[in-house]
């Protein structure tokens, strides 16, 4: 095995937010990974997963689809997720990704998601287009 991929797709809840995570935790099993780097992967994951729920769908729901890959490399395997929803996008994503910025000031958010994201994996890039979508790539190198 030199690549081993996979594809979820499901719908744009909070309840699915928790079966999103373990997804990409048993995913990245084979890499036999330390259980802070699947912490971080977790963490990242279900940030993504909870904004396609809150922005992208505004609660209402929709579908989430979720792509992973692992590939092996000489002494490490590199980890890739997608996260893609098709919800109302992003206006600004370089304001978006700012740490601290939030459009729901008054709520419990903290603008921290990207930030997050951003910290526990090694690369993070976000594409979106308003009123289509919202498509976020991870990846992440797991040392042998
Ligand atoms: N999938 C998405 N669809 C539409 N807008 C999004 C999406 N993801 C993020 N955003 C926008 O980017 C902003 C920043 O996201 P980020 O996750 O950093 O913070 P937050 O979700 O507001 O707060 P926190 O994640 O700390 O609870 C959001 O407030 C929202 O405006
Ligand atoms: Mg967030």
């Amino acid at each position: 095995m030199d690549k081993l991929k996979t594809k979820i797709e499901f719908d744009a809840v909070s309840d699915n937010e928790a079966f999103a995570r373990i997804a990409a935790a048993a995913f990245v099993l084979k890499a036999d990974p330390l259980v802070e780097t699947m912490e971080d992967i977790k963490t990242a994951v279900s940030e993504a997963v909870t904004n396609c729920v809150i922005h992208g769908y505004g609660n209402s729901g929709g579908r989430i689809v979720m792509e992973m890959e692992l590939e092996k490399e000489e002494d490490a395997y590199i980890f890739s997720v997608v996260i893609e929803d098709f919800g109302k996008g992003i206006k600004d994503v370089v304001k978006a990704r700012e740490p601290m910025y939030s459009e729901c000031s008054e709520e419990e958010r903290s603008g921290m998601g990207f930030t997050f994201m951003e910290l526990f994996m090694d690369e993070l890039t976000v594409d979106s287009t308003l009123g289509k979508g919202t498509k976020v790539c991870m990846r992440k190198k797991i040392m042998d």
